[in-house]
């Protein structure tokens, strides 16, 4: 284990960036740590909370609960929710520099309050990669301040999640997060980039157009249900409940969780197979992806990185997105998030970068990993690895 800190570095430096720069930044995964299910179920009511989703109270019924609290905010302050857990502290301003860039007067939140759980010690920021509109602090994000003072050669960010790898090693590369451009030895191919619907970006967002299953195309909903973000910060992939049941109902043997709503098991022994398209071409998932692993004894039941993110409440229409797609997807592709135009490009992984999605090695023992800007721990049902800054 040789992961280091993601230190948001704050310094007092009197010289200012040179322009227009792109840099990469490896990413690591955390160490491995194994959770019980009743960790994961907090974990999927903090996303849920998150994205303002559903009924987090009424997704407690029926199962055992595990403690998600709220952190009383004792200091007026402001309270962020994360996919595993919320903080909270006062707003301040101060010169953040990131290698050669550096904003005079960043807005971020000072955090004094954390729910127990959420960081681990080896990481001490999170870094939102969104857009100023959602920005709990009401500032403008670390990279938009960046894109609007034309520090960065393109106006774009891009991300490789690696797989973690069979053997769990955390000294593997966890992938590798690209500010300003891309890194061209990551992809092959054309990067196919989807314009965002909306005039004023959010999240990054883009409508869910079909997903099959086993090969077989499943219906879905459309329209604002159909709306999903593209989140490297969270872990898994949680869509509307029918839709999620359909996907569900493909796969032979499939059933819902009995402890774990929200969750769907399946012999582990069946392959599944999902591509998802969201306008453009279809992308298909690693079965080993949607995998993560045994939840029995015997061994031979698997929970699936697909689940009901809203548990049976209405999304009300317009709210916000109604799918939030992790790295469960975002592993199988090469991602850009690109400010201007507003659109998110993917493009197949190079040979160096994995491949096409059909990795080698054992099912995925993580399922797992977020990196920036939250720390999604809405996860793997056995282990979770979540990636940070070198
Ligand atoms: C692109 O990614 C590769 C693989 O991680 C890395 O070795 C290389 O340094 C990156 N390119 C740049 C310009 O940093
Ligand atoms: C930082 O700027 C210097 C001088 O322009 C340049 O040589 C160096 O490559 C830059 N570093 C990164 C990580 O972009
Ligand atoms: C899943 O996809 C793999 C690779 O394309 C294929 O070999 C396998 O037969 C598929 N399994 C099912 C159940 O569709």
């Amino acid at each position: 284990m040789f992961s280091l800190p993601f230190t948001l570095s704050i310094l007092f430096l009197s010289e200012l960036a040179s322009a227009a720069e792109t840099f990469h930044i490896p990413l690591q995964r955390r160490a491995q740590q194994t959770h019980d299910l009743d960790y994961y179920s907090a974990a999927a009511d903090n996303l849920r909370a998150k994205y303002n989703i559903g009924s987090a109270a009424g997704a407690s019924t029926g199962r055992r609960r595990a403690a998600v609290e709220n952190i009383p905010v004792i200091n007026q302050g402001t309270t962020i929710q994360y996919g595993s857990g919320a903080v909270a502290g006062s707003i301040n301003r101060d010169v953040v520099t990131m290698s050669n860039f550096t904003i005079q007067n960043q807005v971020f939140l000072g955090v004094d309050r954390l729910q127990s759980g959420l960081l681990d010690g080896q990481t001490s920021g999170i870094l939102g990669l969104a857009f100023q509109t959602i920005a709990s602090t009401g500032g403008v994000p670390f990279w938009q301040n960046l894109l609007n003072d034309d520090q960065l050669e393109s106006p774009e960010f891009s991300f490789w999640l690696a797989r973690s790898d069979s053997r769990g090693d955390d000294s593997a590369p966890g992938g590798v997060f690209t500010l300003g451009g891309t890194n061209s030895s990551l992809y092959s191919g054309e990067i196919e980039f989807l314009d965002m619907p909306g005039s004023r970006p959010s999240y990054w967002l883009l409508p869910l157009q079909s997903v099959t299953v086993q090969g077989e195309r499943v219906s879905i909903a459309t329209g604002n249900s159909a709306l999903s973000a593209i989140d490297t910060g969270t872990t898994l992939i949680g869509g509307p409940s029918d839709d999620v049941a359909s996907i569900w109902a493909q796969v032979p043997g499939a059933t819902q969780a009995a402890n774990q709503q929200g969750f769907w098991t399946f012999p582990c022994s069946t392959e599944v197979n999902v591509t998802m398209s969201f306008g453009g071409r279809s992308w298909a998932i690693s079965s080993e992806d949607m995998n993560l692993g045994p939840v029995t004894t015997s061994g031979r039941t698997c929970a699936g990185a697909i689940f009901d993110l809203n548990m049976g409440s209405n999304i009300p229409a317009g709210s916000g997105p109604s799918w939030v797609v992790g790295a469960t997807f975002l592993k199988n592709v090469y991602s850009v998030y690109r400010a201007n135009p507003p659109s998110i490009g993917f493009a197949e992984l190079s040979t160096a970068a994995g491949g096409t999605g059909t990795a080698p090695g054992s099912r995925s023992t993580a399922g797992a990993g977020s990196i920036l800007p939250k720390a999604g721990l809405a996860s793997a049902l056995s282990f979770i690895s979540i990636w940070t800054l070198l």
